[in-house]
């Protein structure tokens, strides 16, 4: 198969129309069986659910090509999880499992050609979502949904690749108490709209969003969850009902203990003891593991000794090891790796 003519090492993180999407439809309380189309646009009527309330939710995954040539996903069977966890709280029927995993296989094996090259530092970034469609005027569950998957090449989320960035905390909110901070609705990321361009303006590359009931809790961020090292080596992450379970997170923990020996805290983390971190980084999909040089409190800035200019040690070295699985160089545990083009 013979690979698009993309400038691969410098793509950023961006859409980029590939040849064939999923799209399957629900109606009278059943999903069709789905299908590949070419068609990248979406008729819908000027009233439905997801236009007037938002009723949305999403994932995101990648497919990777392997040090041998195989074209793989990551661990999609927790994305289908999420996605089904997701789609239950904001009254949504889920997709099945099986449905959702078939779905991600055949818009990656359909854009076979869009998947970059092993050693390129792009991927090919998959995004399931799902919406409601038909006509809702009161506040109440659309009755017809769509589920698509399309699929992008992407380079580094963060302009600079490996480079740290500085973030700010956030005076904003970005989940409430018992609210959806725990799933992937549309809605979190469009309250975070502001709160980013505004981090942007000021000449930051993040927020760090902090616990909305008490403010001195480390959250996450808009799009990644934290770690941190201690000056001791070892990896705290920050636990909470109001972030989004990430699948890199709870990856990079079995990373930490099993294949580096280190221990690792999943408990709440304080701001105040952020100037006490050896090493910070925001860990996701798009993110990977992007290392955190400097977070801005309010004008007082906390400085991680690992500095501006690269990862630090520890980051660099579970960065190595998730990558290396993700690209085949490093024995994956059972189950993580799901191959789809030999
Ligand atoms: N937190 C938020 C708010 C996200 O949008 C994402 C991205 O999916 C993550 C964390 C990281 O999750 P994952 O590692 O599953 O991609
Ligand atoms: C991801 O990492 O897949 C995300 O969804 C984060 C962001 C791009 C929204």
């Amino acid at each position: 198969m013979e690979k698009k003519n993309i400038d691969w090492s410098n793509l950023g993180f961006g859409y980029i129309q590939t040849d064939k999407r999923f799209v399957a439809n629900y109606k009278d309380g059943a999903w069709d069986e789905g299908t590949l189309t070419e068609d990248a646009n979406i008729v819908m009527n000027e009233c439905a659910g997801v236009l007037q309330y938002a009723q949305t939710c999403f994932e995101g995954l990648k497919a990777y090509t392997t040090e041998d040539g195989r074209i793989v996903t990551f661990r999609p069977d927790l994305n289908a999880e999420r996605m089904i966890d997701s789609a239950k709280r904001l009254e949504m029927p889920p997709v099945s499992k099986e449905m959702f995993i078939k779905a991600v296989k055949e818009v990656v094996a359909a854009n076979a050609a869009y998947v970059p090259p092993y050693g390129s530092g792009a991927t090919l970034y998959l995004r399931p979502y799902m919406f409601g469609i038909d006509p809702v005027i009161g506040v109440k569950p659309a009755s017809q949904y769509q589920f698509r998957v399309f699929a992008t090449p992407v380079g580094p989320y963060f302009k600079g690749g490996a480079k740290p960035i500085t973030i700010r905390v956030c005076d904003f909110d970005r989940a409430a108490p018992h609210g959806t901070g725990h799933v992937k609705a549309g809605l979190n990321y469009a309250m975070s709209l502001h709160a980013i361009v505004d981090a942007h303006n000021q000449g930051y590359d993040e927020n760090m969003y902090l616990d909305a009931a008490t403010r001195t809790k480390v959250e996450e961020t808009g799009g990644a969850n934290f770690i941190f090292v201690t000056k001791d080596g070892k990896v705290v992450t920050p636990k909470s009902s109001t972030i989004l379970p990430s699948i890199t997170r709870r990856s990079l923990i079995v990373v930490a203990k099993d294949y580096l020996g280190l221990e690792v805290e999943e408990r709440e983390v304080y701001l105040d003891e952020l100037k006490d971190f050896a090493e910070c980084g925001l860990c996701g999909t798009a993110a990977v593991i992007s290392p955190v040089g400097k977070v801005v409190d309010h004008g007082k800035e906390i400085c991680f000794p690992s500095g501006m200019e690269e990862m630090g040690p520890v980051t660099k070295k579970l960065y190595d090891t998730l990558t290396g699985i993700q690209m085949g160089r490093i024995e994956a545990p059972e189950g993580w790796i799901c191959t789809i083009c030999e």
